[in-house]
């Protein structure tokens, strides 16, 4: 019997389970933001969906850009059908993964080329592969309050082990006193997201570097490289003029997850790349092992159409003007309202405070008036809550009297 399985007693006989117990956890539990959403679709068939506020999911609403289509099309048109729809190698199609480097180097002066790019089924399977790729048995990984709460059975799949370190809740930067206290022998790893799902902050160089300096003392010290894994599918979803600093120019030792998702609205085709500089401690064993991670994870390749599409399309701007709008919107409202919050740089998301340090209950009474919100336990941080606004700008101009009303009652604010 494998181990882990569990056995089911039938009178005084036991019978092993026929399936992973583990596995029946994770597809029957839903997340906090599954359940939300599916709670706003049933309330919404009986209130109407123009009354209920629901701020859960990060599903892009800017629509994918004309350029975009336009491409599709001339694939679609100009392109022989047995090379646009079959298998490519499995690190993705050479010409793309050169268009895609010489548009990196062209946008922050890096020094990539082919050899350096893995194309993959978006971030989520990039991430996965880059923890499977380095993982050996012991290792932890380590991320930063709040996160993206997926990195927890991503880092789990491949039998190590995710620390958290608490956050920073001032600037939502890192901690890096805890940090320091957390970082062990063991940790592989460490995963960055910024622009931060669901903070909207963007890191600053100078969090960068003093990432880098702590890493490299660490390094040396343990005698074994600790990798950044820079998770970016927000890179370009940035306001006001923000930097994102380019994380390989600051640390060697550091593999780039990228993704379409966000920045073409392209969640639902499942496109990105791994960045594997050759500056990686042991690039090439490294690569081989993004590759072989990527093979028993049954990547076979990354969407053949989109990889095409993605190449002629590279370096070109979306247009966020309605997440900025709606940014202001609700900041401002949310603020005028009693409600604390981190001014974001990027992203789709706010993440204020909570009127009562019990988060759940927050959002629970919030529901009570039809604004549904994520707990921020949910992402690592209680006390705050997560309001994504990649949603019609009417409904969040119809939410702010909304708001103020549940302070109001419920908080007397
Ligand atoms: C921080 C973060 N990383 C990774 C992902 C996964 O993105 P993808 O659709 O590219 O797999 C998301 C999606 O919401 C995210 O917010």
């Amino acid at each position: 019997m494998a181990a882990g399985n569990l056995f089911v007693i039938f009178g005084d006989k036991e019978e092993e389970k026929m399936y992973s117990q583990k596995m029946y956890e994770l597809g029957s539990k839903k997340s906090t933001i599954r359940t939300i959403f599916e709670y706003g679709k049933q309330r919404a068939a009986i209130v109407g969906e123009e009354n209920i506020y629901d701020f859960s999911l990060g599903n892009p609403n800017v629509p994918t850009p004309e350029f975009v289509k336009q491409a599709i099309i001339d694939i679609l048109n100009e392109e022989d059908p047995c090379d646009v729809h079959g298998y490519t190698v499995a690190a993705g199609d050479p010409k793309v993964r050169e268009t895609l480097a010489d548009s990196i180097n062209e946008r922050f002066g890096t020094n990539f080329s082919m050899q350096n790019l893995f194309m993959t089924a978006g971030a989520a399977a990039s991430i996965t592969i880059c923890f499977k790729a380095l993982a050996e048995e012991g290792d932890e990984f380590i991320t930063f309050a709040p996160y993206f709460p997926e990195y927890k059975c991503f880092v789990e799949s491949v039998g190590s082990k995710l620390n958290v370190v608490p956050a920073n809740i001032e600037t939502f930067q890192i901690n890096f006193e805890k940090f320091e206290e957390m970082i062990n022998e063991h940790t592989k790893a460490v995963i960055i997201n910024s622009p931060n799902n669901p903070s909207g902050v963007v890191y600053s160089e100078d969090t960068i570097k003093k990432l880098a300096e702590i890493l490299t003392k660490k390094s040396d010290e343990y005698g074994h490289p600790v990798f950044i894994i820079s998770d970016e599918p927000y890179r370009e979803v940035v306001y006001d003029g923000a930097e994102v600093p380019y994380v390989t120019k600051y640390y060697a030792n550091t593999l780039v997850c990228y993704s379409y998702s966000k920045s073409f609205s392209l969640a639902g085709e499942r496109i990105g790349y791994i960045v594997v500089p050759n500056e990686v401690s042991e690039f090439a064993d490294i690569y081989a092992a993004v590759a072989g991670a990527a093979r028993v994870l049954t990547h076979v390749n990354a969407p053949s159409l989109f990889q095409k599409v993605v190449a002629r399309c590279a370096g070109k701007p979306s247009d966020i003007s309605i997440y900025e709008k709606n940014r202001e919107l609700l900041y401002n409202g949310l603020v005028e309202a009693g409600i604390a919050c981190v001014k974001p740089e990027g992203a789709f998301y706010l993440f204020p405070r909570t009127l009562e340090e019990d988060d759940r209950a927050f959002c629970e009474k919030a529901k009570a008036y039809d604004l549904l919100l994520v707990p921020g336990s949910d992402f690592g941080c209680p006390g705050h809550f997560r309001a994504s606004y990649c949603i019609k700008t009417s409904t969040i101009e119809k939410s702010l009297p909304v708001f103020k009303k549940f302070v109001k009652e419920v908080y007397g604010i």
